[in-house]
């Protein structure tokens, strides 16, 4: 696991350039969730951002690690820098965020964009979590709107709202790379699903245009990669390369089309493994619900629903 990580750290740093207006960029694979991580920063010793840390968590023992996040933290430290923002580019499904315990180790603001709001609404009400739980986008330290300017350091960032697999998706602009989140895979991969609550294609097709009309050599920085041929994990694909490429979204597929396969793959996927605590989790900024007042010992619990089985006969 450390190997990979250490791999596509090494290669992607040997291929990111240096200047204020091309920020540099080291990006970090979590195997277990197919997950990248991202750094983004100004200079040596200078200012950062972390764009979706990942906590390890392995589901039938409840046992969290701090694994993945290692050589996020590894690389802060080695390069002296000062940690500003820790960004989520939305409520994953598929992974816990480890954004409390990275912000404990090296502060930042922990942040997504304003939609998140809706979106602790829609899982509180389907979970039935607790009534004191917030709906307001606590406790997210501040939620980006659509166009919304900030500042790593010297970089100019910008936060674009780019909803479709979630109603609050985010993209984050620094310089001449874009954390697209799950709005693009790389080329071979496709697209995120849209059949989440609050999911919409159309939304996404519009989305990922607006990300392909960015100049061909920005560097689109993406969420996860699926490698299905044995290919190294691609973290970056230039916009250009999507444009002419991407099997989902290349020149040509136009929004009904595009909306038509959406709806058909979407019809047969499965929920992803880690759905149901991820989603805990990561409404309440990575932070876990509080001590159960049963527990003497203050352990931490998540829901899991159980439902009774389908009856075969039903549909007959
Ligand atoms: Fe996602």
């Amino acid at each position: 696991m450390l190997t990979n990580n250490m791999s596509v750290n090494k290669l992607l740093s040997m291929t990111t350039p240096t200047s204020t207006f091309a920020p540099q960029v080291a990006s970090f694979f979590d195997p277990d969730t197919s997950t990248f991580t991202h750094v983004v920063w100004d200079e040596t010793g200078g200012r950062a951002a972390v764009i979706d840390p990942v906590l390890g968590f392995d589901p039938a023992s409840g046992l969290t690690s701090l694994v993945p996040l290692q050589p996020v933290l590894d690389h802060l430290r080695l390069h002296h820098l000062t940690l500003d923002w820790i960004l989520e580019t939305h409520a994953h499904a598929d992974h816990l965020s480890s954004a409390p315990q990275l912000q404990a180790r090296m502060g930042g603001r922990i942040a997504i964009g304003r939609g998140i709001a809706g979106v602790q609404a829609t899982f509180k009400r389907l979970f039935h979590l607790e009534p004191e739980l917030p709906t307001d986008g606590r406790p997210f330290d501040h939620l980006f709107d659509d166009g919304e300017r900030f500042q790593i350091g010297r970089l100019q960032a910008q936060a674009w709202h780019v909803p479709g697999h979630t109603p609050a998706d985010i993209a984050y602009v620094v310089g001449d790379a874009v954390f697209v989140g799950d709005t693009l895979f790389p080329p071979d991969v496709g697209t995120a699903r849209c059949d989440f609550p609050g999911g919409d294609a159309r939304a996404l097709y519009r989305s990922v245009q607006r990300l392909l009309s960015l100049p061909a050599d920005t560097r689109l920085y993406m969420c996860h990669d699926y490698p299905s041929t044995g290919r190294p994990v691609e973290a970056m694909t230039p916009a250009g390369r999507q444009a002419e490429l991407h099997v989902h979204v290349h020149r040509g597929i136009d929004e009904a089309g595009f909306v038509a396969m959406r709806h058909a793959r979407d019809a047969v996927l499965a929920p992803p493994r880690l759905m149901i605590p991820s989603i805990q989790v990561n409404i309440r900024a990575g932070h876990w619900p509080a001590p159960d007042p049963a527990d003497p010992a203050g352990g931490q619990y998540l829901k899991q629903p159980i439902r009774p089985p389908r009856d075969p006969l039903a549909s007959h």
